[in-house]
């Protein structure tokens, strides 16, 4: 097989030879049992120009090997989801590219079943016109509507209704105009297209496919190539305000500092006024560099690099705006979240989210609504599954520059990624923003935390126990804080089986649950260390993330992690409060260690590790680490 980079010369000479033709990208939906592939097959086949080499090796679908063996999926040769860009995920997306002397088409084609939603977000997250394929004798199916609000909502808003089989239907009119009917009305209800064109199709037959039907006098549309051929799809990016994400700072020395990335939106001229976002300073571009040097004007689209009257500190990720119309600045969205994962959703959970060429942590601070795409209909949710689509509230740990998808869908989705992993978990699509972040102040204050711990002679801590239920924890973290009052510290203990009395006594034990538990601790923990008090935790805390997330909650060398290295057998030897005999009877669900996991750190401050030694050695080890 060839390798990638020869396909991806291939490809990109392909592209280049039909570069002056305007470029359709288009996604299929449907089954192979309404005729997908025979209808692609045939709008391939029957097309004036198809370019064998790059057929033959497209037709291989969508997974090919590089050289190294490596897995190379057809979206890092076109401009797929960031999230395959960048890691490399592999989801199941064929793209087929072929010309007609009128214009350059990009196929993306999607298994059609109902576990391949991502994949068909995917394909549509390019594309701007669907079609959706229907066939004549069964008429609009549930997955006819499932495809229709994904496209709808991937931003698409050009519809080409494929009604096929017409042959099996003796080529008469009636379940075509009664499909086309329903449809409309369907549409109309649920989904934001702006063109919606039904055409009879054989796709075994070929009538209107490539070429006009003597076989069906009644319809006087376009056949199906014609139409892709002629539609416009042109959106008014251009017309919009200037806006472009910078991919990256370019100073190849010091004189010289230029700005890349591609425009985004609007129209760009040397002199205009710029805005930096989220800093707000202003500037006027002095030069735009493209390819073949410097340009005139550029506008949505182009891939250039500016040059700035000012010297401003910009980096990656910052957006530069027009100055009299900018973008929002927001770091709490509501936004709509396609799950991708295997691994379910857990809001409080930190991920990292990219948006546009923007990094940072991010929370789901509440699912609003899960929506059955089938239906439509709003369900409750405490988490997402694979596939699964919700309306969520969002919380980034900065603010940062964007437009809501539905304006521009380069500024507005982003990916969620794992902070362990780094496995691409979930692709979403900015609505709004929230107000209410912004109507929040931090509450400057005159007395500080060092001004607070000062008449205690003390440095405030927060020390963190993890471990097993039944590991020592608590007993440990008891003589801990005896020996530290006996020294004159001010310290308080927040233990797991106490706080779930108050603060957390909504809370349970799935994993959603736990995460709250811990983000609320931890955030409880903060305030107390603020207030110059030493905090000792002792929860089992059995998530790496989450243990994570309460360590950047405080400063450098604040946070001491304490591993309550107990084997799981002597806990449940133990077993204090007959729990662990409990969960194995199966009278307790989700127990840590049974059928729960415990995620052990990979390097605590401190390790108790010999359940032989005394429970003064232990508390010892603890003290050595603090002086
Ligand atoms: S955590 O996992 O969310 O950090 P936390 O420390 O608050 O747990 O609470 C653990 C305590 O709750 C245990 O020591 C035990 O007494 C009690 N408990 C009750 N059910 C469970 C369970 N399913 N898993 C673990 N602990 C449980």
């Amino acid at each position: 097989m060839e390798s990638a980079a020869a396909l991806a010369e291939n490809i990109q000479s392909f592209l280049a030879e039909q570069g002056e033709k305007s470029m359709l990208r288009f996604i299929t939906c449907g089954s192979v049992d309404d005729g997908k592939s025979t209808l692609i097959g045939r709008l391939l086949y029957e097309s004036k120009r198809i370019f064998d080499d790059q057929m033959k090796m497209l037709e291989t679908d969508s997974k090919l090997y590089g050289t190294q063996g490596e897995k190379i999926d057809f979206a890092l040769l076109v401009d797929g989801l960031q999230a395959e860009r960048e890691q490399g995920i592999t989801i199941d997306v064929a793209y087929r590219f072929f010309a007609t002397d009128a214009r350059r088409f990009i196929v993306a084609d999607t298994p059609g079943h109902e576990q391949y939603t991502r994949n068909m977000a995917t394909g549509a997250s390019t594309a701007s016109l669907a079609i959706i394929l229907v066939d004549a004798r069964k008429g609009m199916l549930t997955q006819t509507k499932r495809h229709s609000r994904i496209v709808s909502m991937m931003g698409i808003r050009h519809i080409v209704l494929a009604i096929n089989k017409m042959d099996l239907l003796d080529y008469k009119p009636d379940a075509f105009h009664a499909i086309e009917a329903e449809y409309r009305q369907f549409a109309q209800a649920h989904c934001q297209f702006k063109t919606i064109q039904a055409i009879p199709v054989s796709a075994l037959e070929g009538d209107y496919v490539v070429q006009a039907s003597p076989r069906m006098p009644w319809y006087n549309g376009p056949s199906l190539l014609a139409y892709l051929e002629a539609i416009d799809v042109s959106s008014s990016l251009r017309d919009q305000p200037f806006r472009m994400s910078v991919q990256w700072v370019n100073r190849p020395n010091l004189d010289f500092r230029g700005f890349c990335g591609r425009i985004a939106s609007g129209l760009l001229q040397p002199g205009d006024p710029v805005r930096i976002l989220p800093s707000g300073k202003e500037s006027r571009v002095r030069e735009i560099i493209g390819g073949q040097g410097a340009l005139a004007f550029a506008e949505a689209g182009h891939s250039v690099t500016l040059t700035l009257a000012d010297e401003l500190d910009i980096s990656r990720g910052d957006l530069i705006v027009s100055a009299a119309q900018p973008a929002q600045v927001a770091d709490q969205f509501e936004a709509r979240l396609l799950w991708m994962s295997d691994t379910p959703l857990l809001p409080g959970r930190p991920y990292i989210v990219k948006l546009h060429h923007k990094e940072m942590t991010a929370t789901v601070t509440g699912i609003k609504y899960l929506e059955d795409i089938n239906t439509g209909a709003h369900l409750a949710a405490k988490t997402l599954h694979l596939n699964e689509i919700a309306v969520v509230n969002l919380s980034f740990s900065q603010p940062v520059a964007f437009e809501p998808y539905s304006v521009n869908q380069a500024l507005g989705a982003f990916i969620l990624i794992d902070k362990l992993s780094f496995e691409t978990l979930g692709a979403g699509m900015i609505e709004f923003a929230l107000r209410r972040a912004s109507n929040i102040h931090w509450q400057a204050l005159e007395i500080n935390k060092r001004a607070r711990a000062l008449p205690k002679h003390q440095q405030p801590k927060c020390i963190w126990f993890t471990g097993l239920s039944g590991s020592g924890k608590s007993t440990i973290a008891n003589l801990l804080e005896k020996r530290l009052h006996a020294e004159g510290k001010h310290t308080y203990i927040l233990d797991g089986d106490n706080i779930r009395h108050g603060l957390n006594r909504d809370l349970g034990f799935t994993e959603a649950d736990r995460v709250e538990n811990i983000r609320r601790v931890a955030e409880v923990a903060r305030l107390m260390v603020d207030a110059g008090l030493i905090v000792i935790v002792a929860f089992i805390s059995p998530y790496q993330r989450e243990r994570q997330l309460a360590r950047e909650l405080f400063e450098e060398g604040e946070f001491i992690e304490v591993f309550v290295d107990t084997p799981l057998e002597e806990c449940e030897r133990r077993d204090v409060k007959g729990l662990y005999a409990k969960a194995r009877r199966g009278e307790l669900k989700n127990f840590t260690g049974i059928d729960s996991d415990y995620e052990p750190p990979e390097a605590p401050d401190v390790h108790i590790a010999n359940m032989n030694s005394t429970l003064d050695d232990c508390v010892s080890q603890v003290l050595d680490f603090l002086s």
